[in-house]
């Protein structure tokens, strides 16, 4: 006969708490720990229906070509800056990887990870701040990012999970 104070009886106890919590886990759907992942993206290209506006200035086309073959990569842990100047078409070019873009003619191949990018799983995995979204000038970027991603996490996430998943945005 085994007392409720033997070390059999505790380990008993420890493996019903562990999968106790498993099991809540599996409850909440939780998808933990972080999988870092890469975007990479080729002959990008992005055009819409041309404007009236320029129709009625003489433009014979049927479409405005925004992005024009564009290739590159995001690389996890690895802050990336997409430089141009106004009107060069960053906004546009990340609307097009983020899904964003809800008229217009997409062409190309974006890859995450090396696997086609779907917007459904893309869209529960990613984050995305958008350049006309309220920033706080007394935050860096880092913290803007941990703060978007932490609004994500279900509220009994510990801190230390929390700060390595950031780290992955
Ligand atoms: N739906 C659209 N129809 C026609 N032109 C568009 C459309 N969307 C974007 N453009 C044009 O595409 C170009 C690229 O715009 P975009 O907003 O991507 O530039 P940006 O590099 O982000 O500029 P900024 O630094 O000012 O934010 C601009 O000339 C813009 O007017
Ligand atoms: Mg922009």
């Amino acid at each position: 006969m085994i007392s409720e104070d033997s070390d059999d009886a505790k380990t008993t106890n420890t493996e019903k708490e562990v999968s106790t919590s498993e099991d809540q886990n599996k409850k909440k759907g939780m998808v933990l720990p972080f999988e870092p992942h890469s975007i990479t993206f080729d002959e990008v290209t992005y055009s819409v229906d041309i404007p009236q506006e320029m129709k009625n200035q003489g433009a014979t086309e049927d479409r405005l070509v925004l992005l024009n073959g564009v290739c590159g990569a995001f690389r996890p842990g690895v802050l990336t800056a997409l430089m141009g100047i106004s009107g060069a078409g960053k906004t546009t070019l990340m609307d097009v990887l983020a899904g964003r873009k809800t008229g217009g003619y997409i062409e190309g191949s974006i890859k995450i990870s090396g696997y086609p990018k779907k917007q459904e799983t893309f869209a529960r995995i990613s984050g995305y701040c958008e350049q006309n979204n309220i920033h706080s000038p007394y935050v860096t970027v880092y913290e803007s990012l941990v703060y978007s991603a932490w609004l994500r996490l279900p509220s009994d996430v510990d801190e230390k999970t929390r700060k390595v998943g950031s780290f992955w945005i």
